[in-house]
């Protein structure tokens, strides 16, 4: 199994600036929004978002159940828990790292919607369309689409391992069986 760089650090930092932009203009009171990161996969993502984003906000991390050690999705939520800040009237933006069969954030944004924010955008980092089973999924900022591979980096992981590294990656050579 080997790692074949798809983005480098330098690339993923200009894109992720560039969401940070888009998110500027496309709210007029920054102050009401809440950032929130889905751990741990979103972890580098969401840091390095907020930072751009240069006015006051709120940000906050929650978990919710994900693959596990496959690299298949169960596409089941059964909760989120981690979650601080009052989500009520607030400008929600979801920090995803990546979605694939969409049925995750599906679930994430129904269970946000029961706290009647203002707002819900979703924020992923990587989409990969081609396995998409959720049609009416709207990605509102994106920072790259991907084929249908697995990659790892930037805080995406491969049984735990690899979110450290500083870019993002396919891993060529998948044992059969994950
Ligand atoms: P979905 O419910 O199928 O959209 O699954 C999304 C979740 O699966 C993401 O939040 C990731 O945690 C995980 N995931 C999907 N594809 C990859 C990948 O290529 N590498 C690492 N994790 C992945
Ligand atoms: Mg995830």
């Amino acid at each position: 199994m080997s790692i074949k760089v798809l983005f480098t650090p330098d690339e993923i930092q200009a894109r992720v600036k560039k969401l940070a932009d888009a998110i500027r203009q496309g709210y007029s009171n920054e102050s009401n929004i809440l950032l929130v990161g889905v751990l741990n996969g979103a972890m580098q993502f969401s840091c390095d978002l907020s930072k751009y984003l240069t006015s006051d906000i709120q940000m906050d991390f929650i978990k919710l159940s994900s693959y596990g050690n496959k690299t298949t999705s169960s596409g089941e939520v059964k909760e989120i828990f981690g979650l601080s800040e009052k989500v009520i009237g607030k400008d929600v933006i979801i920090v995803e790292d990546i979605i694939d069969t969409g049925h995750t954030m599906e679930q994430a944004i129904k269970i946000f919607r029961n706290q009647h924010p203002k707002s819900i955008k979703i924020c992923a980092l990587l989409n990969k369309p081609s396995r998409r089973e959720v049609k009416d999924l709207t990605i509102n900022y994106l920072g790259f689409e991907i084929p249908d591979c697995f990659v790892v980096g930037y805080g995406l992981d491969f049984e735990g391992h690899y979110r450290n590294l500083p870019y993002i990656g396919e891993v060529v050579g998948l044992p059969i069986n994950n």
